[in-house]
């Protein structure tokens, strides 16, 4: 299987809970920064994000705009964020309009206790990595 973990995080809570969840599937977490568009097709997508100011990232709305159901079979996504669902809630909506598939259950960890959640993190990239 391939599996990609994929994120964009300013602070770096996001980015350590994208590292903790590529270990837990074997793979490696890399930023939409360094790669502005996923190559090849990718059987499972870890795809996180946080809220700034209510509203996720204008580059990670664009890269998941840039998805298609022919490049990924499968879409799990993360967050960190204060207290908002927000980034993942509207990821879901518009992966899903697009006619991707998008696994309902997705990995949240508050920015006040990030490392408390690396170890559960770690868990869920191997869950949804099987
Ligand atoms: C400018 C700014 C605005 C933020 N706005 C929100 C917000 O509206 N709601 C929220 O729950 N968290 C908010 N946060 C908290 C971040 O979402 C949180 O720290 C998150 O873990 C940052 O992820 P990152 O470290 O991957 O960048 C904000 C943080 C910053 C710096």
């Amino acid at each position: 299987m391939n599996i990609k973990v994929r994120y964009l995080s300013k602070l770096g809570h996001t980015k350590l809970i994208a590292e903790a969840i590529a270990l837990g599937a074997n793979t490696k977490a890399v930023s939409i920064l360094e790669e502005e568009k996923l190559e090849g097709h990718t059987d499972v997508l870890f795809l996180g994000g946080a809220p700034y100011a209510n509203i996720m990232d204008k580059k990670l709305r664009i890269y998941a705009n840039n998805l298609t159901k022919d490049l990924v079979s499968k879409v799990v996504l993360f967050t960190t964020s204060n207290f908002s669902k927000r980034t993942v809630n509207s990821l879901k909506k518009m992966l899903k309009e697009k006619g991707i598939t998008v696994v309902d259950e997705y990995f949240y960890a508050s920015a006040f206790r990030i490392s408390a959640r690396v170890d559960a993190a770690k868990e869920f990239g191997k869950k949804y990595s099987l």
